[in-house]
């Protein structure tokens, strides 16, 4: 059977593009994205989605009277889709009740630091700025908190000498694309089992 994957962005679609190509070249197997849903209008993420024949969507916040009215246009197009994965790839937004209830344990985020340090955003700068030596990312399900559910993956990223917050965000970024294919791979085969805050492998 295959899983039907939406991912929600609000920037370049790096993460998105590594996935579209770990699903295309056939590392993750029996998934499709089905439609790329962001917050920003003309991101790069939504023309690469629109390269490889993806349904992109730009929803306007600003045009929905509150949070809640946003995101339950976003639960419709999930639903409209049937989508069974969400994945945040570089969404600049917290994820409210109504969806992550609806999705419980089925949207991952990826995040550019070794949860449960540098939460939020531009992790890669909070990490350098307090003087780390070493950093990484990590790839964890969704929950109410922001950056506090369940960890997948992580990888470790160290800082170098010499090292500016761009050099390390970059250097973070490559083991990005990595671990997000990974974990999305591990998802689709149903080898993830959520137990309390642990992920366990089965
Ligand atoms: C990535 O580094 C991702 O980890 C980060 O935004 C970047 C998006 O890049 N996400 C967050 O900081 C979420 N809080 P991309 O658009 O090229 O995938």
């Amino acid at each position: 059977m295959t899983t039907n994957i939406a991912v929600l962005v609000s920037g370049r679609g790096s993460n998105l593009q590594s996935v579209i190509d770990n699903i295309e070249n056939g590392y993750i197997q029996n998934a499709a994205i089905k439609v790329v849903i962001s917050d920003v209008e003309d991101t790069y993420a939504l023309e690469r989605a629109r390269n490889h024949g993806i349904s992109a969507i730009f929803i306007d916040p600003s045009s929905f009277r509150n949070k809640l009215a946003f995101e339950q246009e976003i639960l419709r197009t999930l639903e409209e889709y049937e989508i069974g994965l969400v994945l945040l790839a570089g969404y600049m937004r917290i994820v409210g009740r109504e969806i992550i209830s609806a999705y419980a344990n089925r949207i991952i985020n990826i995040h550019p630091a070794l949860l449960p340090s540098f939460k939020g955003l531009h992790g890669q700068q909070q990490a350098f700025d307090y003087g780390v030596k070493i950093s990484g990312c990590t790839v964890h399900f969704v929950d109410e908190g922001m950056d506090t559910g369940p960890i997948i993956l992580q990888k470790c990223v160290p800082v170098l000498e010499g090292d500016t917050a761009d050099s390390l965000s970059a250097r973070i970024l490559e083991q990005e694309h990595k671990i997000l294919p990974e974990a999305v791979k591990l998802f689709v085969e149903g080898k993830l089992k959520v137990e309390g805050r642990i992920v366990v492998r089965t």
